[in-house]
């Protein structure tokens, strides 16, 4: 999946492994200059379908449950394709060696870019976007494990000194309110369906239906259990496909954390302390003071 620059080895700054690219932090491993340039060039159809996230949000999930109801229950996608050529990043450097040009309709592409980041195309052809948000706590959360074990990362250190930079938005893909913000408040609504992390737990089944319907796909009720029951946490788990077992260990050490970790919803409460949550709240509140939006953990 990456080649190029050797990955971090000890302590490398943010300035050693990330560009900055429309003023957010790329890791330079994975987004190398001929991969953005790709990206904004890249020319959408109006059937493509979009899964957009901040990085540790549900992406994952996303890119097992839309091929699946796309196939209409058929494992076959997910279970031989690595979900980052079944539903590459567009701003990842294997995009360019998919040939995606050639890919039949619908196509299906991730990306973690803000609202502000997208292509030329995209504002012109306004593809349909399933947008997943979650909680910022546990998206953190995830994200201190995540940068723990992936060598392309600046190390996050402390608890307390990932906070810091998460809250500044001084991390991968940027600020997760300026991600949050910049995609609620895009114009082109009636393409974007919202999707929360949280909802998919609560009710994966019914989620699976919220997206069939806005993709124009009708299944079965046994289509619909057939794909829940593949992506609950405890089965997708097992997809090698799907859970990054295939990347080398010198850039994923899953045994310091496994990509999928833990799956729940919370997770934060088990690794906060009360002066953090404190913190984070503060900065939550005066962030998104001009919000009107009803997110799902609030
Ligand atoms: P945790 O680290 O909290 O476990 P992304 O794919 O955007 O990078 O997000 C990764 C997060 O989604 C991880 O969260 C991962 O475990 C979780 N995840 C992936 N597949 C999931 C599933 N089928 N059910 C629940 N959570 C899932």
């Amino acid at each position: 999946q990456m080649s190029g620059e050797k990955p971090r080895l000890l302590n490398m700054t943010e300035a050693e492994l990330y560009s900055v690219y429309k003023s957010v932090y790329l890791p330079k491993h994975v987004h190398p200059p001929e991969s953005l340039k790709y990206y904004e060039d890249f020319t959408f159809r109006p059937d493509d379908i979009l899964i957009i996230t901040y990085p540790k949000s549900g992406t994952t999930w996303m890119q097992e449950v839309v091929p699946l109801i796309l196939s209409e229950g058929d494992l076959t996608p997910v279970l031989t394709m690595p979900n980052w050529d079944r539903v590459p990043w567009l701003e990842e450097q294997q995009a360019i060696k998919l040939n995606l040009e050639q890919r039949p309709s619908p196509r299906v592409f991730a990306t973690h870019f803000h609202h502000s980041m997208m292509n030329e195309s995209y504002f012109k052809i306004k593809p349909r976007v399933v947008y997943v948000m979650r909680n910022p706590k546990d998206v953190f959360i995830s994200s201190y494990y995540y940068y723990g074990m992936a060598s392309y990362m600046v190390n996050p250190g402390t608890q307390e000194e990932f906070m810091g930079k998460f809250l500044d938005g001084k991390i991968m893909m940027g600020s997760w309110f300026d991600h949050i913000k910049s995609w609620i408040n895009a114009e082109e609504k009636e393409s974007i369906l919202y999707m929360f992390y949280e909802e998919m737990i609560a009710d994966l089944k019914g989620s699976v239906e919220k997206i069939a319907k806005f993709l124009g796909k009708s299944l079965s009720q046994d289509v619909t259990q057939k794909i829940t029951d593949h992506c609950v946490f405890k089965n997708m788990k097992q997809n090698k496909m799907s859970n990054f077992s295939l990347v080398p260990e010198e850039y994923m050490d899953q045994k310091k954390s496994k990509f999928m970790r833990k799956g729940i919803v919370g997770d934060w409460k088990n690794h906060f302390t009360e002066a953090q949550e404190q913190r984070f709240n503060a900065v939550y509140k005066d962030k998104m003071k001009d919000v009107k939006f009803k997110f799902m953990w609030d």
